[in-house]
């Protein structure tokens, strides 16, 4: 694997900001959006369950709709990409099954050599006390391909503003999501940001690293 330089990163961490303004003009190029397509679909989750669902919302007449559900908030129309991440409901056998089957074809395994495997996943999220809590499991693990999307779009130049100022209920009845089995979880618009955006000169407010990270 190539490495990019300590310098690169911390620039593109530093030049990364939450992009009130875009460019409607500007559209990020298909080979990067899939880029970042396999960024999201890369990501780490517990067990690698992937218990998510990323939906890019082109049609403009919807990304209105969207708009008006998310305090008016301009990024959602005028960004060239518009993505929600949604989280499954529930988890179930059968889902425990697929990702089971999923190892074995992948990596030319017996199905009959991971029940271990599946039995840990089930007895944990399925049939264990975590069921409870589900939902927000879930939903954590979207939260993780949605910093990663951040970083990845930053480190290509590609300009994003997370979202979570939105309806997230008005969204899964506009998205039709409440008969597949997931919910709205947060939304990020992607694209570059317009050249008079206030925000892109203000200086980034952190606490000291000394202070967030401790050595014990
Ligand atoms: C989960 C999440 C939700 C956010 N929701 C919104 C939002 O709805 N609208 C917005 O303009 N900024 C939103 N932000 C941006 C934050 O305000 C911003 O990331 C924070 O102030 C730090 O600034 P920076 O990202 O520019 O460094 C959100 C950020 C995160 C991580």
């Amino acid at each position: 694997m190539e490495t990019i330089d300590i310098k690169t990163l911390l620039a593109a961490l530093n030049w990364r900001y939450a992009t009130k303004k875009f460019d409607p003009s500007r559209k990020i190029p298909d080979a990067t959006w899939a880029a970042l397509e396999q960024a999201l679909v890369l990501s780490p989750s517990s067990y690698g369950l992937q218990p998510w669902k990323f939906l890019v919302i082109e049609n403009p007449a919807l990304r209105e709709q969207l708009k008006a559900n998310s305090w008016g908030q301009a990024q959602v129309t005028d960004a060239s990409h518009f993505l929600v991440l949604t989280a499954k409901t529930d988890l179930t056998e059968v889902d425990v099954e697929r990702y089971v089957q999923s190892i074995a074809s992948v990596r030319g395994q017996k199905r009959s050599d991971l029940q271990g495997n599946y039995d840990m996943m089930v007895g944990s999220l399925v049939k264990g006390p975590r069921h409870a809590h589900i939902k927000e499991w879930a939903k954590r693990q979207t939260y993780i391909a949605f910093g990663n999307l951040m970083t990845s779009a930053a480190l290509l130049g590609v300009d994003a503003c997370p979202m979570e100022g939105i309806d997230a209920a008005k969204f899964d009845e506009l998205l039709g999501l409440p008969a597949t089995g997931y919910i709205t979880v947060a939304a990020c618009a992607l694209g570059y940001r317009a050249g008079d955006d206030k925000y892109a000169t203000y200086k980034k407010v952190r606490y000291p690293v000394g202070e967030m990270v401790e050595h014990r």
